[in-house]
């Protein structure tokens, strides 16, 4: 490798319609369950990658040195990068997110699928997309599938050594039109990382083995569901898993409550629209933004119902987005 390479990729974070929450190994990230979810359009993070040669990797959030521990983390995806290149040296990693970092938005979903491209194109590799894929599961999880665009499906695999442990396109946005509102309730960073949680929860959940052992036929209703491009049993699928999540949180000791008065005020608001014949459904992650799905010819109204509750400090609305890409490549060998 030249002591002068650099790539620059985009990915967008996604949003999970079946969770992945738990692990049947936690160093490789191979996932107890697969999941679904869909690449969201409105939201981004660029980053770049260096290999300048330096004695350490080096990680710049939003224009300032990341925490120790973020470092840490996108070090060790370097390693495997470094690993597969057979190279040595350290890089410079710049990475920018157009949305709040890690307060329940999947930042790392989009950080470490871009940071997957970005890092092996500067390393002079040209991985596969499922490659790419598991490579970027060992960053974070959610991020295998910020690989691909529109609805993809994230298979748990097998195997021990996380071969068949990747995400795939499982259909496009035209399958079944959706946007998707961000309702952001607080912008705060969160206290606890997804792994560590759903570490708890494998440990001190009494819900666990239910969770676990529910999600395949979860996963095989939602895929079925997408695919008849039936949007009203894809909102109901999402929002049963995501309470589903929620309940093994609640339970997890000590509790993970991502849940917020503005949080609960959305989940309600949109119960009762259904009521009044709105499709609209929600979905939450380890944050205490609430996510609603709902059908890209009735967001109108939607939208402004759920702007007008209490807390929710502002609404960002998406459409399905495209995979991970390349926006810039520069190998001077
Ligand atoms: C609740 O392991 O991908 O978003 O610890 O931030 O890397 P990080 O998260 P990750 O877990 C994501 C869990 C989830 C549900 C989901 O996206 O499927």
């Amino acid at each position: 490798m030249s002591s002068m390479s650099n790539a620059t990729a985009i990915a967008h974070p996604n949003i999970a319609l079946v969770k992945y929450w738990g692990n049947r190994d936690d160093r490789l990230r191979l996932p107890a369950m697969g999941s679904i979810s869909v690449t969201l359009a409105a939201l981004s993070t660029r980053t770049r990658v260096s290999f300048d040669g330096g004695d350490e990797d080096r990680l710049i959030l939003n224009g300032q040195a990341a925490s120790e521990e973020a470092r840490q983390r996108t070090a060790r995806l370097l390693d495997l990068v470094r690993g597969m290149a057979g190279a040595r040296g350290g890089a410079l990693v710049e990475s920018v997110n157009d949305f709040p970092t890690a307060a329940g938005l999947a930042s790392s979903a989009s950080g470490f699928a871009a940071l997957a491209l970005a890092a092996t194109r500067a390393a002079g590799l040209d991985l596969g997309p499922r490659e790419l894929s598991i490579l970027a599961r060992q960053g974070s999880g959610s991020a295998a599938r910020s690989v691909f665009g529109g609805y993809v499906e994230m298979h748990r695999g097998e195997r021990s050594d996380g071969l068949d442990s990747f995400a795939e396109p499982l259909a496009s946005e035209s399958a079944l039109p959706l946007e998707v509102l961000v309702a952001v309730t607080e912008e705060g960073p969160k206290e606890r990382s997804s792994q560590d949680g759903m570490a708890l929860g494998r440990a001190s959940s009494p819900f666990w083995d239910a969770w676990v052992s529910g999600a395949e036929a979860d996963v095989g209703r939602m895929r079925a569901s997408i695919l008849a491009g039936d949007l009203a049993q894809v909102g109901a699928l999402a929002e049963e898993s995501c309470l589903k999540m929620h309940a093994v949180m609640l339970s997890t000791r000590p509790a993970l409550i991502y849940l917020r008065e503005a949080s609960v005020a959305v989940i309600l608001r949109v119960r009762a629209l259904r009521k009044e014949g709105l499709p609209a459904w929600i979905t939450m992650d380890a944050g205490p933004q609430v996510k609603v799905l709902t059908s890209p010819d009735r967001s109108a109204e939607v939208v402004a119902a759920v702007e007008a509750v209490p807390g929710v400090l502002r609404l960002i609305r998406s459409g399905l987005g495209p995979g991970v890409a390349l926006v810039a490549r520069d190998r001077t060998a």
